[in-house]
């Protein structure tokens, strides 16, 4: 992949980027569209990379489907899907992170102690080895794309990165390759993760700008549901994704949820 890509740029191709784990649904396919406008050459990943599992997470169970994600990428256009194996990817001596020292540690952070640290270390590989000059994520995974965004700038990756909304089920379920973990009973339940966002931004549209009040509505609204169990409900601020008292401007509303055994995500940016 890294020869390729070499041969690529001197040949003067532009080089998009879609890093994915595979699995793929309509919210991955958004972003291999977006990349398809972007670059002569695009390149996505399928690598269900260890070191952002934690010991007890779902690393061996995650599902995978080589054969049907490379006719789901050729549908849309995509020219070179790079799908290593781990042993590839990481040596015996493997012993080099990149960790970012406070973005980490919000949200999905102190249930996830090294997840990021392992995204950040496994994208910067990915790079070096696909050498992009375009990459694209989801912002269904906010964190992580903060989290990239701030390491392309403070390690000076010549690297673009583009956000993609979050891609929905008709019934507003974001979705996710851990969507297929759920039973019918689960994955009425874990709608509720949607409902209370949608909630949220219909109270801040009603003028309620307090972020404690929105929280605890939100809370209210997903465990009415059975299964739920609550790992965050957060306001903060887009950026920094440091708490906010009080929703003024553009707010980030993202949560976390068990629903039964499966840890679902999502989020909405608030604006008043
Ligand atoms: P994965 O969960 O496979 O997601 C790959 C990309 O697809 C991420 O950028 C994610 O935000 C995006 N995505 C997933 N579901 C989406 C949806 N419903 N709408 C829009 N975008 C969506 O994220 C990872 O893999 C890994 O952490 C990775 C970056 C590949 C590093 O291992």
């Amino acid at each position: 992949m890294q020869q390729e890509s070499t041969r690529l740029l001197q040949a003067g191709k532009t080089i998009a980027f879609v890093p994915t784990m595979g699995y793929l649904h309509e919210g991955h396919l958004a972003l291999m569209r977006e990349g398809r406008k972007h670059g002569d050459v695009l390149v996505i990943s399928i690598f269900v990379n260890p070191t952002q599992f934690g010991p007890a997470e779902d690393l061996q169970a995650y599902p995978r489907d080589l054969d049907r994600d490379v006719s789901l990428a050729e549908s849309v256009g995509v020219d070179i899907v790079f799908a290593p194996e781990p042993e590839a990817m990481y040596e015996k001596a493997y012993q080099t992170y990149v960790d970012l020292e406070v973005l980490s540690g919000y949200l999905c952070g102190p249930s996830r102690p090294s997840h990021f640290r392992g995204v950040a270390s496994v994208v910067t590989k990915l790079f070096n080895i696909v050498k992009p000059h375009i990459a694209i994520f989801g912002e269904k995974d906010y964190q992580q794309l903060t989290i990239i965004r701030r390491m392309v700038q403070d390690l000076n990756f010549d690297i673009r990165i583009i956000g993609v909304p979050i891609v929905r089920e008709p019934d507003g379920l974001a979705m996710s390759s851990r969507n297929t973990y759920l039973s019918e009973d689960e994955r009425h339940s874990a709608l509720s993760l949607f409902q209370s966002l949608k909630q949220a931004e219909e109270s801040v549209a009603k003028g309620t700008r307090d972020a404690k009040q929105l929280i605890h509505a939100a809370s209210e609204l997903i465990l009415s549901s059975p299964h739920t169990k609550i790992d965050y409900v957060s306001v903060c601020d887009p950026e920094t994704l440091e708490d906010v008292d009080r929703v003024e401007g553009p707010t980030l509303m993202a949560l976390a949820v068990w629903v039964g055994k499966t840890r679902l995500i999502d989020n909405v940016i608030l604006k008043p």
